[in-house]
Order: structure tokens, then sequence, then C-alpha cells
């Protein structure tokens, strides 16, 4: 079966000028077009509130591919993508106007993929509309972009809505992370190699760091950031997935239901923040003006349309403990920030010291062994080992070198596709595997409503980092208490 043999479908943007179209969805539908990946008589229906023709929308699409696909267009390529895109007008709150869509597709000979590329607040009306109009059938899905709800209330409540409409099995709950190749490879690695099947708990392990920093800041989107915050943004979604995956126990397959399960057992077992300890086991950090890879950039509260009042986070760090088995006394630290140094995506997996130093004249204090797993950019995975240098004279003299695997090198056939692009797939070849379940997405709201909660009691306000940095000294403090500190 070819990768495009697959039933043809009508995908429906909502949110067809927002941000996230323009910068991923039309990038990466462009790249699976490139790629022969798109089914020949699938089609792209983009809805928002502009009042503008299809003519005009294939005019956006292309401003967005020159502004954002970082490489030239093929021409031959973006004749045939553009000849897919077609767009409606329409007020998602009007829920008359449904019938339009219902119009515009075709259900006999396509799937109605329906991808919600807007705020929460317009999902209700959007199912409510659908489902009104006639146009949902047992074949048709929806697309549902994060933040879903705000906290546990507001996500059930979506959830609810549009469990009324939709069955779990049409439902396919996008986090990009898990799109991402080297996310995805931490199964791999983890489940396919008995080093680390053997390897991989509090015996061995001393804690664990995930850290995913961004040089950008929030990019015309204040509005948005704004009401969401760091912890909302980042943490609750994709460093917890990422974490998922680095603390799950082995799955018995790789069948959705099985990995949710596992997943799903990790969250469960995260140890609530509380008021008590919420000082001393997270950061919360807010950028002020400072030099981005040697240019001077605004602060937070400079950016445009900003509240220069706001107390949002744009980094967090917080010590997460497990309590389970396999993870009892082994911290994971996670740290997450907008306009860090560099864009890097990382997890540092610290193993214990060894219990006797026999090499006292080489090394005083043995370095523990440590995995590095590099998620983005220069994806790849590092190991570092000590190693006798060759010499002849009496002592053994030791050294540490890295074992060094770079995607790019090992993989030099194989192009690495980016989230969008692999779940945009899957989503449109109905296959709901790398998509979050209902429970998944609550238990993740829980406890970070647990640390929502224990800030607004201690009325914490975001400390202030020059742009440029890994935020506050308060986050180097964070493991500096437990005598640890960040891989830099
Ligand atoms: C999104 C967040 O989910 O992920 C953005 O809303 C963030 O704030 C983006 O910039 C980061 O994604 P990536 O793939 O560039 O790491």
């Amino acid at each position: 079966m070819s990768n495009n043999s697959y039933k043809p479908c009508d995908l429906v943007i909502y949110g067809a000028l927002g941000d996230l179209t323009k910068r991923k969805l039309l990038i990466s539908l462009y790249r699976l077009e490139k790629h022969n990946l798109l089914e020949p008589e699938t089609r792209i229906l983009g809805i928002d509130r502009a009042e503008i023709n299809a003519a005009d929308y294939v005019a956006v699409a292309r401003q967005s591919l020159e502004a954002f696909l970082n490489g030239p267009i093929d021409e031959e390529m973006w004749s045939k993508f553009s000849r897919r895109l077609n767009y409606l007008k329409l007020d998602l709150t009007q829920l008359e106007d449904y019938k339009l869509i219902a119009e515009a597709v075709d259900q006999d000979a396509r799937v109605m993929v329906n991808y919600l590329a807007v705020a929460p607040f317009l999902f209700k009306s959007i199912c409510q509309g659908l489902h009104r109009s006639g146009a949902v059938n047992a074949e048709t899905r929806i697309v549902m972009e994060k933040p879903i709800g705000h906290d546990l209330k507001s996500s059930q409540e979506i959830n609810d809505v549009v469990s009324s409409v939709f069955l779990e099995r049409q439902i396919y709950r996008i986090d990009h992370y898990l799109g991402k190749e080297t996310v995805l490879n931490l199964l791999a690695l983890r489940f396919a190699n008995s080093i680390f099947t053997t390897n991989w708990d509090h015996n061995t392990i001393d804690h664990i760091q995930i850290t995913v920093g961004e040089d950008i800041g929030i990019e015309g989107r204040w509005e948005y950031f704004d009401k969401t915050g760091q912890l909302r943004d980042m943490l609750q979604n994709h460093l917890l997935q990422i974490l998922t995956f680095v603390a799950m126990e082995p799955p018995v397959d790789l069948s959705a239901e099985s990995v949710h399960n596992e997943k799903i057992k990790v969250l469960k077992a995260l140890r609530p923040i509380t008021a008590r300890n919420a000082e001393e086991k997270t950061v919360r950090g807010q950028y002020s003006r400072g030099y981005v890879n040697g240019k001077e950039v605004p602060g937070y509260l400079e950016e445009e349309g900003a509240n220069p009042e706001s107390v949002t986070e744009t980094f967090v760090a917080v010590r997460v403990d497990i309590d389970n088995w396999r993870w009892a006394g082994v911290p994971f630290y996670l740290r997450t920030g907008k306009r860090t140094p560099n864009k890097r995506t990382e997890i540092v997996v610290n193993f214990k010291q060894l219990p006797h130093n026999i090499f006292h004249d080489s090394f005083r204090n043995l370095p523990a062994n440590k995995l590095v797993i590099h998620l983005q950019p220069n994806e790849g995975v590092e190991i570092t080992i000590l190693n006798k240098i060759p010499g002849i004279d009496g002592n053994i003299k030791l050294q540490n070198s890295k074992l060094d695997l770079s995607f790019s090198e090992a993989f030099k056939k194989s192009r690495i596709f980016g989230g969008y692009e692999k779940l945009i797939l899957e989503a449109l070849r109905g296959n709901p595997t790398l998509f979050l379940s209902r429970e998944e997405i609550e238990q993740a709201w829980t406890w970070v409503d647990s640390i929502v909660s224990a800030w607004s009691h201690n009325h914490s306000a975001p400390k202030p980092y020059p742009a440029g940095s890994w935020g506050p000294l308060a986050s180097v403090a964070l493991l500096a208490r437990d005598g640890r500190g960040w891989e830099e």
C-alpha cells in the first residue's frame, strides 16, 4: 500500500488565517504534497472571518510558504497544491452558517477531517454547528489543537461538548511533539535496546533533566500567550509528553490503547505541588530586555500589544517527583522558556556515580555517565563514557569522551519530517495512535492545576531574567539545592 492510498479527505481548517495555520499547517501540507503523501483527491477548505475569496486564500498560502518554508518553492508542486485550496468566510459563533460547510464538503466521496486551529472557546459552537448542519457522520473526524482548556474543569467541559457529537475514536487531540521523530525514537531507544531496558530506574539513574528552550519571544501572539503562559502553553503538554515517554513502563504493544495506558499511569504518579513546597520546587520567570544571538530584543512587557502590568510567566522550571516503584528518589527537572540563548530541546539522563573509585590518581571524583538525547535541533544521541588515555607511563589516566550518534550522519538518506507533517498525515489516514486520549489530558491538567493553585495561593510573581539567558537564577538554585546543576 503506498503512503497516500487512504480515502480522500476534505480537510476543513478552522482558523485558516491564524498564526498556526500560516506557520505550520500550510507549510506541512505543502511538504506532504512535495513528497507525494497527499492523496490526489484530497481538498483543503480554509474557514475564517475575513471577507476574502478562494483566490485571495491561495495568495495567503503562497505568502506563508515564502515566509516560513525555509527553502525554495517547487512551482510544479505549488500549482498542484494550490488547486486543492478553497476558502469560506464564516462567523464560527453563528450555528446556522455551518450549513455552508456541509454544502461545501462532499461526504459521499471524502472523509471530512475538521482541524480546529482556533481558540478553545470556539470548540463548542463548531461541534454544535457541525452537528446541527448534519455534517457529522460515523467517519467524520475532529482534530483539536492544544490548549484543550485552561484547567481541568474547562478541559472537561470542552471534552464533554466534543464527546456529545463525536465518539472518542473520531477525536484526534494533537500535541505536535508526538509527531517529532526524536520523540518517537524514545520508544525505540528505551524498548529496543537491552542496555536501556535494564538500566532505566532508581538503581542506576540519579536524575533526569528535560529542557525545552526557544530563542524566539512570543512572536506577535501576546494576547493568546498572556492568557496562557509558559506553564500551560508548553509544560502541560509538550514537556509532560516527553516525560511520559521517558518514564513509562514498557507497553504491551504499540497500539494507541497500550501506549495511552502506560502514559496515564505516569501522569497519575506525579506528586502534586503544594503551596508549601511550590517556592522550593518551582520557578516562574519573565524575560526582560536582553540580547539573543547578538541582537537586542525587547522584554516581554515591552512587546507589541503588551500590558505592562502582566504577571504571566515566560519561563518555568519544576522539580517533578514520580511516586512509583521505578522512579522513587529520582527527580525529573523540567525547564522551558522563551528567549533562551538558543533553540534547544533535550533530555539528559544522569546516571549514578559508582560507589567506589579505583582511579583516584586520574580523577578524584569519577564523573557519572550521561546520556544526552538531542530532540531538536541537531537531532541525535550522545553518551559520555570514561576511557583510558593511551600511554605507557605507569598510571592509568582517564578521559571523559562522547559516543556520538548524529541522526543527520546516521540516516543520511532519510528525511526527518516535522511533527505537524507526521500528525496531519496520520489524521488524514485515520490512525489515532499518536494522538492524546481524554484521560491523559485530564490527568496532566490535574497535576498542572496543583501548580497553578499553589502559585495563586502564594501570590507568586514571575522573576525577571534577561532575554538570552536560561531563566532566573532561581532556576539554578532549584538544582543547586539538591547538589546538582543544569546541563549547559
Ligand atoms: C507550541 C507553542 O505548541 O509549540 C509555542 O504554543 C511554541 O509557544 C511551539 O513556540 C514550539 O514548537 P517547536 O516545534 O518549534 O518546538
